[in-house]
C-alpha cells in the first residue's frame, strides 16, 4: 500500500474546535465556581498531562476497571463480531483506541472490517490514533469524528452495519438525566440492526470501589489535582493545588464515586479571565467527577427506556463489570 492510498483511507469530520472547548471550559468554570456546592466537569481533567496520568491510572492495582474490561473483550471479542454482524465499529470517547485493537482484530479475523469510526473531543489524539489504524488495518477506512458526545451524537456518519462501542465506564461520568439524554441519541441515530456496545462498572465492595480512586501511590490525586492546573493555564486562574486535597468517597444513594477537592483553608482563588474571584471556606469540598456503578438490571431497563433492547450481557469471573450489547 502506497502512502496515498492510507491518506485516502482517511478522513475526519470536525464538528468541534479549540475556540469552542475554551468557550465550553469558560462557561462550564464560570457556572461550577459561582454554584453552590461548587463543581467542575470531569471532561476538564483531560489535558496533556491529564490524559498521561490518566493512563497511569489504568495500570494501577487498584483500578481493577480497564484490565477486567480488557478481560471481557478478549474472551468475547468474537461473539461480538457475530452477534453485531456489524462491518462499522463506531467507538465513542476512542482516546488512543488501545481497547479498540482487541475489537478491529476480531471484526477483520471475521471478515466483516469495513470501516472504523473514532469519535473523541481531543483532535490531537484522535487524528494520531486514526492514522495507526488506518495504516495497521489495511483494507479498513477509517473515519474519524471530532466531536462531544454530550452534544454530536446526532451527527455521526451512518456508513455500513454500525455497532456503537461506548467503553470504559465513561457513561458513569454522567448523572442519570444526561444518561438518559444520551441513550436515547444514540438509539436515535441508530438504524435498525445496528447495536450499542456499552462498557459499565458496577456495583461492589465498597472499599474495593474506594481504594480504585484513592491509590497507594496517589496517581489519582494528582489527576484530580491536575484540573485546577488546566484552569491555570487555560483561564489564568490562582489555584495552588498544594491547598487541595483530593477526596474519593462512594455515594450509597446514587451509586457513584464522588470526586472532589478540600480547600485545606479559607483562601480567595482569583480566575483572572472570568473576571471573579472565587471564595473557598476552610474544608470547603468542590465535586469534580462521579463515576457511577451500576447494576445489571438498571443499565437493561436505562437501555429499555431509550428504545434499545438488551440482548447480551458479559461479565468477569468475579463480576467486578459489565459489557451490554442492546439493539434497536
Ligand atoms: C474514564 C471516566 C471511566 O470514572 O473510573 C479514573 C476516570 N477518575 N480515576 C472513571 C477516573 C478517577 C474514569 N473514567
Amino acid at each position: 500500500m502506497t502512502l496515498g492510498d492510507a491518506v485516502q483511507a482517511l478522513t475526519l469530520d470536525v464538528h468541534l474546535g479549540p475556540d469552542d472547548m475554551a468557550a465550553a471550559l469558560r462557561s462550564d468554570a464560570r457556572k461550577g465556581l459561582t454554584s453552590s456546592p461548587k463543581q467542575l466537569q470531569p471532561r476538564w481533567f483531560y489535558d496533556e498531562v491529564g490524559c498521561s496520568l490518566f493512563d497511569r491510572i489504568t495500570c494501577l492495582d487498584e483500578y481493577y476497571l480497564t484490565r477486567r474490561e480488557r478481560q471481557i473483550l478478549v474472551n468475547h471479542a468474537d461473539d461480538i463480531a457475530v452477534a453485531t454482524g456489524a462491518d462499522t465499529l463506531v467507538e465513542l470517547g476512542s482516546g488512543t483506541s488501545e481497547k479498540t485493537r482487541i475489537l478491529l482484530d476480531a471484526f477483520s479475523e471475521a471478515g466483516a472490517l469495513q470501516r472504523f469510526v473514532p469519535f473523541d473531543i481531543a483532535e490531537a489524539t484522535l487524528r494520531s490514533a486514526a492514522a495507526a489504524v488506518a495504516s495497521e488495518y489495511p483494507g479498513t477506512s477509517v473515519h474519524a469524528v471530532v466531536g462531544d458526545f454530550e452534544h454530536h451524537v446526532g451527527l455521526l456518519p451512518h456508513e455500513g452495519l454500525r455497532v456503537v462501542a461506548f467503553l470504559g465506564s465513561t457513561i458513569g461520568n454522567l448523572v442519570p438525566a444526561k444518561r438518559a439524554k444520551l441513550l436515547s441519541e444514540i438509539a436515535g441515530n441508530l438504524d435498525d440492526g445496528e447495536s450499542l456496545l456499552l462498557g459499565c462498572d458496577l456495583v461492589k465492595d465498597t472499599h474495593r470501589l474506594v481504594a480504585a480512586y484513592n491509590d497507594a501511590f496517589g496517581v489519582t490525586a494528582a489527576f484530580n489535582l491536575n484540573v485546577l492546573s488546566v484552569l491555570n493555564r487555560e483561564l489564568g486562574a490562582g489555584f495552588d493545588p498544594e491547598r487541595f486535597a483530593h477526596v474519593a468517597c462512594f455515594d450509597t444513594e446514587n451509586e457513584w464515586i464522588e470526586m472532589r477537592l478540600r480547600s485545606l483553608e479559607a483562601q480567595t482563588v482569583p480566575v483572572v479571565d472570568l473576571g471573579i474571584e472565587v471564595e473557598f471556606g476552610e474544608g470547603e469540598e468542590m465535586r469534580t467527577e462521579v463515576s457511577t456503578k451500576f447494576r445489571r438490571e438498571g443499565v437493561e431497563r436505562e437501555l429499555d427506556e431509550a428504545g434499545l433492547e438488551l440482548r447480551h450481557f458479559w461479565s468477569d469471573e468475579g463480576g467486578d463489570f459489565g459489557l451490554f450489547l442492546a439493539f434497536r
